[in-house]
């Protein structure tokens, strides 16, 4: 019994070992990117699985590699995750390819994720931009199933085109809640059939009213646009560590160990993803 079980027991405190899921749904959102939902084969295990929003999990695409992707479900809504994957090289591209039923690995959760306990009773400003709206919808729904324990939920959310906005139909949605704010806006809007702003997601931050003393404001956006939001939320007294950045870095481990992640003496993948603006200006290179 015992030398049935020893092994079993090891594989099972391995890591680097992925457990394996079902891919439950593939939702493709724009021309790059999709929806992908899983569920772990080992009941108990997607039982056990608890995580915060704002973490990342390994996700293995069966023979082609692993590849760090945040969880864009919420903890909220145990029994499934879900990821948000764009296509840009091996192991995304063979994620694309799957079809429901078809296996994946996953690991994880990894990194700190946003601190939610501490942002319990403060007004939440979310600043996503493209792909990074994937981790702050986890934080969102988050917000929304917990809604007694914020005060006024924003989400300001810039993409590229029309075509691009992830999430639209339930954002659409959202809109029409009275208890959060969803402003939306598109860099461009060539083809026209757009109804909202037009204009990069600083625009949003016309005529919004925020109480900076009692908000918590979250920024999710491509590196180049780290150097225009946060000069709109300084302006606006946000202190340094009200204003928490996730940030993206190559990842191999994804518990400490490579050191691929380092920024200075920080690891990205167990110190952050996720970094207060005063820790960011304190690191050389982080930003
Ligand atoms: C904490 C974290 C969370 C992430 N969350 C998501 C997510 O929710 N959805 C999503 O689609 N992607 C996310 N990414 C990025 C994703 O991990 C990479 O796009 C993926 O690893 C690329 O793997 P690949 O094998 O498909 O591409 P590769 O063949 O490895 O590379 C293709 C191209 O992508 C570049 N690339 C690879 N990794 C990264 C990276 N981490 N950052 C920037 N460029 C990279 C390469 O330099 C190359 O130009 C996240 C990354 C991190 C570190
Ligand atoms: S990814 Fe290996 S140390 Fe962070």
């Amino acid at each position: 019994m015992r030398e049935a079980t020893a092994p079993a027991a090891a594989a099972a405190e391995n890591p680097y070992q992925p457990h394996r899921a079902k891919l439950v749904k593939l939702e493709p959102f724009t021309a790059d990117t999709a929806l992908l939902r899983l569920e772990f084969l080992d009941r108990e295990r997607g039982e056990r699985f608890t995580y915060r929003p704002g973490q990342f999990i390994q996700v293995s695409a069966l023979g082609t590699g692993e590849a760090p992707i945040s969880l864009c479900s919420s903890p909220t809504r145990p029994g499934y995750l879900e990821i948000c994957v764009r296509r840009v090289g091996r192991v995304t591209q063979a994620l694309h390819r799957l079809s429901p039923g078809a296996l994946v690995g996953v690991r994880g959760p990894y990194g700190n994720g946003f601190p939610v306990e501490k942002m319990r009773g403060k007004d939440l400003l979310l600043i996503a931009g493209g792909l990074g709206m994937a981790p702050l919808r986890s934080l969102l729904w988050y917000a929304l199933d917990r809604r007694g324990d914020f005060g006024r939920v924003t989400l300001l959310y810039g993409a590229r085109t029309p075509r691009d906005v992830l999430f639209r139909g339930e954002l659409q949605e959202l809109e029409n809640r009275s208890d959060v704010r969803i402003l939306i806006t598109v860099d461009r809007n060539e083809e026209g059939g757009w109804p909202g702003r037009v204009g990069v997601v600083t625009t949003l931050f016309e005529g919004l009213e925020v109480d900076s003393a009692r908000t918590v404001a979250v920024i999710c956006v491509p590196p180049v646009a780290f150097k225009f939001v946060v000069p709109k939320l300084l302006e606006r007294n946000f202190k340094g560590e009200q204003i928490l950045m996730s940030l993206e870095r190559k990842m191999q481990c994804g518990i400490g160990k490579c050191g691929n992640c380092n920024v200075g003496s920080k690891h990205t993948c167990l110190d952050g993803p996720v970094f207060t603006y005063w820790d960011a200006m304190n690191v050389p290179g982080m930003i």
